[in-house]
Formats: C-alpha cells, structure tokens, sequence
C-alpha cells in the first residue's frame, strides 16, 4: 500500500536522522527485523515444543527450542518461557504462575523508576494485586534498610526489583535474603539491563531470584518481545501454564525466531564490546553534564537521569519537546522526590544503547550533553544546535545497514 510504504519510509528516516536517546529503544539487525517477517507468522502453534494443539509444527518446534535453549545458555537459566507477546505480558504471566489475585507485592513505584506493571493504579497489576512500595534513599539508590522493614511490616507474598529508570548496580542477593527471611518470591524485572546482565556488565539475578522477566528489545537489542526464566522445575511448569492456555493464545512464532538470532547475536564476543561501549558513553555523557552543573544522577547502566527543573528551569515533558525540534528524542521521567503528574515530570531519562549501535563515540557522547545543555539553556539558536546534531549523525550507520 503506497500511502503506508510512504509512512514507513518517512519513518526510517526520521531514526536515521536523529540522535535517539530514549532508555528503553534500540536498532535491530538486519537478520533480526527479516526473521520478524518471515514465514512462521503464518502458523498457529497453541502449546510447546513437543506439545502443540496444531499439526504441522515440526518446524515451529525447533525453532522454539532453539529460542529456549538459547536464552538458558545466555542467562545461565535452566529453564525458559520465550513466548510473552512483550515484557507486560511476561510479567502478567509471572504473577499468575506465583500469586493469587489480591495476593501482597512490595515493589518500586512508578515515580520512583518502577514500571507501569509494578503496581500502578491505572495497569491491571495495580487492579489485581495490592502493592506496597518501598522507596529510594536521598541518594536516589534503593533504601535496602527501608526494604527490610516493610517487608517484615507488611509481609508481601512477592518482591520485586529490576525497574525502568533506575541508573545503578542492583544488589539482588540483598533483596533475595529479605525475601527468604520474610517468605517471599524474590522476582527480577531485567527488563532495561538484559544486555548488561547477559554479558557481564551488572550481576546476574538468576542465582538469587525464583523467577525473572525481560523484554528482548532494549538493551538486549532484538524484536519487541518477552521471555521468563527460572530454575525452579516446579515454577517452569507453573509459569508455561500461566502462558498458555492462562493467558495468552498462540505464540509469535516469527518474533521468537528473531529472538533466536537476538540470543544468537549476544552470545558473540561483538555484543560484550558493543555493551562495554553503552556503559562508557552512558557515563562520559552525564559527566559531561554533571561538569555542566547539571542535576544529574550518576549512572552504572545504560541511563541516567537530568533533573531539569533544577538544571534549566523547565519540566521534563518540555525538554522533551524542545529537544525534539533539534533531532533529539529523550523522554520525561518523574525524578526522585518529584511533585510533579508523570504526565509533566520534573526530570528526563537519557540512554545510550541505540546511539551506541549506531557507532557514537565517547566524544560525541560528551558533545551531545554540551548539545543539550547549549539548547535548553537558550546559549545557542535552533539552527547552530541542529547543525551540531547533524554533524554526529553524518557520522552514524544508516540504520538499513546493521
Ligand atoms: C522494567 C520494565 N518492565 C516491563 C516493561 C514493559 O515492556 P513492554 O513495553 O514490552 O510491555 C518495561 C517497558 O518499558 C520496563 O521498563
């Protein structure tokens, strides 16, 4: 359809021409966004690997399988569920496998780096469950102390870690003895850190946690998607019925081969560099900023966090339009004590997974803070930050090529 081909065209050029910044995105392979497309979309195949509703699955099988096998040896997990339509799903599913409806789950709020899915009053895991929430220390790391109180105090059947705008090292061995000493679930949301995690950049959860959920398309750098691990047989066999038939129908079977060569694609040496890179452009960018004067937090990750109120007098879903007129995307973020909707936010979130695999450097990393420090600050015109931004993108991969 010509109108649509048009839209899709307008659309790779506008993430070829912009210097993408959202924690949460990346660029796919070639090979990746082909498997998306190609013939097992076409087949239904209800159940797993050996045990299929359909006929005609010998193919589908081994390409499960070979998903599963893939994501055990990238995670050193013993088993794998690959088929959650995204990382909501995957934590719907993980829920159903551990709880009762309106069962106790300590976790991160929203306005404190959780996600939607941890609890907020407008998902179904805020409808469903009743959530407790413990809270970040004025630094802006976790309050372990706090963690262990509240969960004496209100002992949860769940804790849960692993978030989406919290930008340091996570000590999930900590949470999981609070879990033990309360008799709870210990769950990690790896969500934003997969690609960390799967080459060594932060500390697996996988030895402490029962279960743990992911996405496939942030750090980790494949299609949109989800998958669970555990190494509990008797959690394995919960979490694939909580799938299906609890909750979801036939899987992706084309996604799932594309997070096959995701897996594939991690497991090289290519992939360890490719994330040694994020982490050193993640933190030479908010040091550029935090040498700036910025309110900027630190980061041991792929993010860290612009308190933009106190930087440049502006909310965070202002920068985040201001920006954009430049060729920047980033995304407001509520920051630690915030007061204002997570509609407006006090604060952005800026990542460096998908500039890395377009080939940013470290240099450009600290040029582009100066980039965005030079515009919201009104030190320099539309034009001269724009034509700033132009001069690292000339330097990028075209998206089409990796
Ligand atoms: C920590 C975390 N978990 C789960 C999700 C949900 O993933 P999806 O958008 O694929 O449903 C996100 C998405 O941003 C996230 O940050």
């Amino acid at each position: 359809m010509e109108l649509l081909n048009q839209i899709i065209l307008d659309e790779t050029k506008r993430q070829n021409n912009g210097l993408e910044l959202i924690a949460s995105e990346n660029f796919t392979s070639a090979e990746v966004r082909r498997l998306c497309g190609s013939s097992p979309t076409n087949k239904y195949a209800e159940g797993f690997p050996g045990h299929r509703y359909y006929g005609g699955c010998e193919n589908i099988d081994k390409i499960e399988q070979l998903a599963i096998d893939l994501a055990c040896q990238l995670f050193g997990a013993q088993f794998a569920n690959v088929q959650p339509h995204c990382g909501s799903a995957a934590n719907m599913i993980a829920y159903a496998a551990l709880l009762n409806l309106g069962d106790t789950i300590l976790s991160l709020g929203l306005d404190e780096g959780g996600h939607l899915t941890h609890g907020s009053s407008v998902s179904f895991s805020g409808k469903q469950y009743h959530f407790v929430h413990y809270h970040l220390g004025a630094d802006g790391r976790i309050d372990y102390e706090g963690m262990a109180k509240m969960a004496a105090e209100t002992k949860p059947r769940l804790i849960l870690a692993g978030f989406s705008s919290y930008p340091y090292e996570i000590d999930f061995k900590h949470i999981s003895e609070i879990a033990k000493a309360n008799g709870a679930y210990f769950m990690v949301d790896m969500a934003h850190i997969a690609g960390l995690i799967a080459t060594g950049y932060h500390p697996s959860p996988i030895p402490y946690a029962d279960v743990v959920t992911s996405t496939t398309h942030k750090t980790l750098r494949g299609p949109r998607g989800g998958i669970i691990l555990t190494n509990s047989p008797e959690l394995a066999k919960k979490i694939n019925s909580a799938c299906f038939p609890g909750i979801q129908g036939g899987p992706l079977e084309n996604i799932i081969a594309a997070k096959v060569q995701c897996f594939y694609e991690a497991l090289q040496p290519s992939f360890k560099q490719y994330i040694k890179a994020v982490v050193a452009n993640t933190k030479a960018c908010a040091d550029e900023f935090a040498k700036l004067g910025c309110a900027v937090s630190g980061t041991d990750t792929h993010l860290f966090m612009v308190n933009t109120k106190k930087s440049f007098g502006m909310t965070g879903v202002d920068a985040q339009h201001k920006v954009e007129e430049i060729g920047i995307t980033f995304n407001k973020n509520m920051v630690p004590g915030d007061t204002e909707k997570p509609s407006v936010t006090s604060g952005v979130r800026i990542g460096m997974a998908a500039t890395t695999t377009r080939g940013l450097t470290e240099a450009q990393a600290r040029e582009t803070a100066w980039i965005i420090y030079d515009y919201l600050g009104n030190h320099v015109s539309r034009e001269v930050a724009s034509a700033r931004v132009q001069k690292i993108v000339a330097t990028l991969k075209d998206i089409d090529k990796l």
